[in-house]
């Protein structure tokens, strides 16, 4: 059986972005083969400077998940920072790992451009990545397309290990989601937390109808035929309504008579309703503190164990304790 892994960067709450493009194809592989999936919180301190944030943003994305469907009978779901040897496993990893390999680094440069400060962390980010998937023997890692060159640089130095050291990682494959298609923001951009314009799952209801208010439209008097075409509304209803509502609202839009503010309205119902038994899933695991640190700390010790073994053969090969 396949083992698939992921991580999600708790960086920001989940937004619909994130929903699509990440963390419902996770849900479905969950079903298909052995799935460790983790928030990657030692990733995070990359941005989040603050530890009370970062302690909420975790708990914050594992609610989410949880909430979306993510299910610990299924998948292994744990912290990145409850096992701490992937950290060692960064460095061993980073002997083998040529600078130019980082300094061709897209993720890097991107950050920086963002405003991120550069930092040695910053920079080995990819072999920490590398690490997430090598200790834990993944067969094949989901990603974003974003992440290609960071699933190249992981082959990349498992590959150079290998050759000095004996055949111990197992090569992952990445499965890089290419149908899902960008998700817009408010601004019609592609949803991004570094662009200020998402929308995130869960949201109380008079924020998310001020956001959903918010998209950005252009001029078009009502009475004016409208392009359904080059519009976010509609590309965000595709995901959330039938295709009969989705074939009406498009037909509305052609026709003129009906303005922006009506197929917002409509674009709000459409997602507070697709939202509803994940919104009361959330309220029951926030009252339930304990079931999530019980989740957490059960899939951090079955993780414990497939680290271990990994990490022994590592030491072994390359000559230090064990
Ligand atoms: P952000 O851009 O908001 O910082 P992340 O980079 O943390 O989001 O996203 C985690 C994953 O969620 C990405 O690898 C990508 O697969 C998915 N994702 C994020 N935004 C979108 C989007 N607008 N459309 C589709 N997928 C997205
Ligand atoms: N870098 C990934 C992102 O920004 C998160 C991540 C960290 C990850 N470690 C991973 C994804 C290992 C897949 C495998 O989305």
């Amino acid at each position: 059986m396949a083992r698939y892994l992921t991580g999600f960067q708790p960086t920001g709450a989940l937004h619909i972005g994130n929903y699509f493009g990440a963390l419902r194809p996770a849900i479905e592989l969950q079903e298909k083969g052995e799935a460790f999936y983790f928030i990657a919180d030692y990733h995070a301190l990359n941005t989040i400077r603050d530890p009370a944030v970062l302690r909420d943003l975790v708990r914050g994305v594992a609610i989410d998940s949880l909430a979306c469907g993510l299910n610990p009978a299924k998948a292994c779901f744990f912290r990145q920072s409850d096992v701490p040897a992937v950290t060692e496993l960064a460095w061993v990893l980073s002997n083998v790992t040529p600078m130019g390999l980082l300094e061709r680094s897209h993720s890097y440069k991107d950050k920086l451009s963002h405003g991120i400060a550069s930092s040695h962390a910053l920079f080995a980010y990819p072999v920490l990545m590398a690490a997430d998937i090598l200790l834990y023997e993944s067969d094949v890692v989901p990603v974003g397309k974003d992440q290609k060159q960071h699933l190249e640089i992981t082959r990349d130095i498992a590959i150079k290990f290998n050759e000095l050291y004996g055949g111990v990682f197992k090569l992952p494959e990445p499965s890089i989601r290419e149908e899902v298609a960008t998700i817009l923001g408010l601004d019609g951009q592609k949803m991004s937390k570094s662009y200020g314009n998402t929308i995130e799952l869960f949201l109380p209801e008079k924020t998310l109808r001020k956001k959903i208010m918010s998209i950005v439209t252009d001029s078009t008097p009502v009475d004016a035929p409208k392009d359904p075409d080059n519009s976010a509304i509609v590309s965000l209803y595709r995901l959330f309504a039938t295709s009969d509502m989705v074939a009406s609202m498009e037909r509305d839009f052609r026709a003129g008579g009906v303005g922006f503010g009506e197929f917002k309205k409509r674009l709000f119902e459409a997602i507070w309703e697709s939202f509803a038994p994940m919104r009361q899933r959330r309220a029951q695991l926030e009252a339930d503190a304990g079931y999530v640190d019980h989740v957490l700390a059960d899939g951090a010790s079955r993780a414990q164990e497939v680290a271990q073994r990994t990490m022994s053969k590592v030491r072994r090969a390359v000559g230090v304790r064990d």
